[in-house]
């Protein structure tokens, strides 16, 4: 690894008279992270990072200067890592639990740069590593996080999504956020952190998971530590945080999505952000929206009446419920 790093620089007069056709990026172990990034940046090209591990240990030496791993003794049972189900300490390489050890530095020292990489490569794939959000609520205290999603069909402008991420940050709280950037079964081109700048992702890392594409929503709405839902008012979504008595922060953008806010309200399920407008017919500010999240978190009195729309719910699906009855009615017919 020395060695690599102190005959780096004779790369740049080599990779330097390549021009026809000229370099376009460099593709890097993550073991050279940071002297590629100088190399990279000297030649005015990107480079990306190419994992050889998995997923989950990539992530965890990604996390690694963050990490205080010499404090923690050995009986700590696991450590925490955002979005990620809990590593236990004794699956944790020795070297990671001493500090000074050069394996250890190198990491960190690497590490560092993987916000300069224009992308990062993994052999893996989706299913076999999914990110355990249920993992990452497993460590939030019960009714902290607000969950934050507009359904799987509609993409808020960038700006929005930007005024979105301030008032989340201003509200202080925990949360969980979905982001749906480009219409339905189109690529997720954005990448995440051109969207919300990579400061935004680092200042709220503690407290928010900001995530792209499908979650299991009912999975989410169940978990114990949500305790808000900043929501389109799609009527799934709405039925769901009703089974849950998840209070709604209805923000309605198209469609029926207006009807279904009233609905939300008159039941006592959510509080309205009545002047948003439609979809793209003004932009909502970070402040309002900070605003209107601590209040849905803060609400008592809503909170206990969404308990009462969940078991009006339960009653109606119980056996002998209004709901129940009117499909064994139908089945009966058929
Ligand atoms: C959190 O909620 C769960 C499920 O409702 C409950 O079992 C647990 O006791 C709660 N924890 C606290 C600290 O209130």
């Amino acid at each position: 690894m020395c060695c690599i790093s102190s005959s780096v620089h004779l790369l740049h007069p080599l990779l330097a008279s390549l021009c026809t056709p000229p370099l376009s990026a460099i593709f890097a172990d993550f073991a050279v992270a940071a002297d590629i990034n100088r190399l990279a940046d000297e030649l005015s090209i990107p480079f990306y990072i190419v994992s050889t591990t998995s997923a989950r240990f990539f992530s965890l030496m990604a996390c690694l200067p963050d990490l205080i791993l010499e404090s923690k003794s050995l009986e700590d049972s696991s450590i925490q890592l955002p979005g990620l189900a809990s590593v236990p300490i004794s699956n944790l390489t020795p070297p990671f639990i001493t500090p000074d050890h050069i394996f250890t530095a190198h990491i960190r020292l690497n590490a560092q740069f993987l916000s300069k990489a224009k992308g990062i490569l993994l052999n893996s794939f989706d299913w076999f590593e999914s990110k355990s959000i249920a993992a990452w609520l497993d460590g939030q205290p019960n009714e902290s996080v607000v969950y934050v999603s507009f359904g799987s069909r509609t993409a808020l402008s960038k700006e929005q999504i930007r005024e979105l991420g301030n008032g989340l940050e201003r509200s202080g709280g925990r949360f969980l956020w979905v982001i749906k950037t480009t219409k339905v079964d189109k690529d997720e081109r954005e990448d995440l952190q051109d969207l919300l700048g990579s400061s935004f992702l680092e200042r709220t890392k503690k407290k928010g998971l900001v995530c792209k594409g499908w979650v299991e929503q009912e999975q989410v709405l169940a978990h114990p530590a949500i305790g808000g839902f900043v929501s389109h008012c799609g009527w799934n979504s709405v039925t769901e945080a009703a089974r849950f008595g998840v209070p709604i922060l209805a923000w309605p953008l198209n469609g029926d999505q207006k009807l279904n806010a009233e609905v939300t309200e008159k039941a006592g399920l959510g509080v309205w952000m009545r002047h948003c407008g439609w979809l793209g017919e003004h932009l909502v500010k970070g402040e309002e929206i900070g605003d209107q999240i601590v209040q849905l978190m803060q609400d008592k009195t809503l909170r206990i009446k969404a308990k009462k729309v969940k078991e009006e719910t339960r009653k109606a699906y119980e056996v002998g419920g209004s709901s129940k009855k009117v499909l064994l009615e139908i089945i009966e017919n058929l």
